[in-house]
């Protein structure tokens, strides 16, 4: 069976010109529209593109035919030639008749809202199972429009390009399907092994930080600065995991697993949820979730809602929740003061303000997190023997050492650990000697 790289066929070119249009519908607020064009203005920069113009048409409802109305499109074509733009994004969801027409009707790519977004992903899937399940959505997406005859050749290279290639697909349909029957075996096969080293993860007592937050919040940068400055450390332990989660230590000394995720996006096309399942999985499983807003956008405040909502759907807001408003250096200070200080960023119960890139607050954030990766273990009192030694080195590394002492009879502990632990070491238990550790932080913030 072919695999999607026998499919991919165009290298990346110069920078992409693309004109932007979006669709004003009865119930969709002047405000909203504009948003969702900033949006797609984002998602096409972010897709390696160079914006050449936007606009947008107001319409009862969308013409079946091309989506747009036919003086729009003629205008598109007059404008083509001022601008030199060679493709045409359109904000609307377009059915594959509509954006045949259009196709034909300007003679050049024509894309929509999703297939920009699935090229983002295919730049960004990262791990085995991000890309499986993002060949998956986008074969899924083209099928119907190959069956619709859709002029492939004209795509040429570009955004909606990487991915499945033209020639072979247009030649064998069939093998797509093959492909994507094939792709979802893997899946299966990928989702169990995933939850067993899950399971795996989680008996090992490591606390993962699952990293959240919308798209271009700095996420992949948060995650850089905090593993280098907890010493990034390749363990045979966690040789298995994917590129996207990296071990660190946090102050203390304890080891913490950070799990980076796909950035959020507005209104992601419901075909498109499915395909991000995997990574946003990681989340549910996460000890904490670690979530990174950009501060210096000024959709900052509907950053933070979109992205709690989500969280909200996978349950994960009952977690221990971090919220590090990031890119300070991009504001002034006092801005970023009042930010903080005005923001109502419950139920986070420590917000940090840092910079991902000068590096400034990552300490602070590293606390933070550590505050809260402590939460639910125990207070133990040991008295190890000489000769199980090595107990002291796995207390550092799972827990956190409040005294030690060399005595006559052995080390004398006193530590917070995770709770499966404090009942591995019972033998070493000094009498009546677990009890909660410290209460969590109270909703109090940090940094
Ligand atoms: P997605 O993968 O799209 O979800 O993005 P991300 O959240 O992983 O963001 P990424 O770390 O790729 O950062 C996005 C852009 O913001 C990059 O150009 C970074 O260099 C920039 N950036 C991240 N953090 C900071 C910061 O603290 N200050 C400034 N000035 N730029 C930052």
């Amino acid at each position: 069976m072919p695999r999607l790289d026998e499919f991919v066929f165009a290298p990346d070119q110069e920078t992409e010109r693309v004109y932007l249009l979006g669709l004003g519908l009865p119930g969709v607020s002047g405000e909203e529209l504009e948003e969702q064009m900033e949006e797609l203005a984002e998602l096409a920069r972010t897709a390696g593109a160079e914006v050449v113009g936007s606009d947008v048409q107001h319409l009862r409802a969308p013409n079946p035919l091309t989506c747009y109305g036919k003086g729009k499109v003629e205008e598109l074509k007059a404008l083509r030639e001022d601008l030199d733009f060679t493709t045409v994004i359109s904000n609307e969801e377009l059915v594959p008749r509509q954006q045949r027409n259009l196709e034909d009707a300007l003679d050049m790519k024509v894309l929509d809202r999703t297939e920009v977004i699935l090229d983002i992903f295919a730049r960004h899937a990262r791990t085995h199972e991000g890309r499986l399940q993002v060949e998956a959505a986008q074969l899924r997406h083209l099928l119907p429009r190959l069956t619709g005859g859709r002029k492939l050749s004209r795509l040429g290279g570009g955004i909606g390009t990487r991915g499945p290639g033209e020639q072979k697909l247009e030649v064998d349909r069939r093998r797509i399907r093959g492909r994507i029957r094939e792709l979802k075996r893997d899946l299966e096969k990928v989702e169990r092994s995933r939850t067993l080293h899950r399971s795996a993860r989680r008996r090992d007592g490591v606390p993962v930080v699952g990293v959240v937050g919308y798209t271009n919040a700095g996420k992949s940068t948060v995650m850089n600065a905090i593993t280098s400055a907890g010493v990034l450390e390749a363990d045979q332990v966690f040789a298995t995991l994917d590129p996207t989660t990296r071990a660190a230590h946090l102050p203390g000394g304890m080891k913490a697993l950070f799990t980076d995720t796909v950035g959020f996006i507005q209104k992601l096309p419901t075909d498109l949820v499915e395909a991000f399942k995997g990574t946003l999985e990681e989340v549910t499983e996460a000890t904490v979730v670690l979530h990174v807003l950009d501060i210096s956008h000024p959709a900052m405040a509907e950053h933070f809602r979109s992205t709690n909502e989500v969280l909200d759907e996978l349950q994960a807001m009952d977690k221990p929740l971090v919220l590090a408003l990031n890119k300070c250096d991009l504001v002034e200070p006092a801005t970023a003061a009042m930010i903080k200080r005005r923001g109502d960023w419950s139920p986070y119960e420590e917000v940090v303000t840092i910079s991902a890139k000068t590096g400034e607050g990552i300490g602070s954030l590293m606390e933070a997190v550590e505050r809260l990766a402590q939460a639910g273990m125990v207070r133990v009192e040991l008295l190890v023997p000489y000769d199980h030694s090595e107990v002291e080195g796995e207390l550092r590394e799972r827990g956190r050492v409040l005294e030690l002492d060399y005595e006559g009879d052995g080390i004398s502990v006193i530590a917070e650990v995770p709770r499966f632990m404090a009942s591995r070491y019972g033998r070493f238990l000094l009498p009546a000697a677990v009890g909660p550790a410290r209460k969590r932080a109270s909703r109090g913030r940090a940094g």
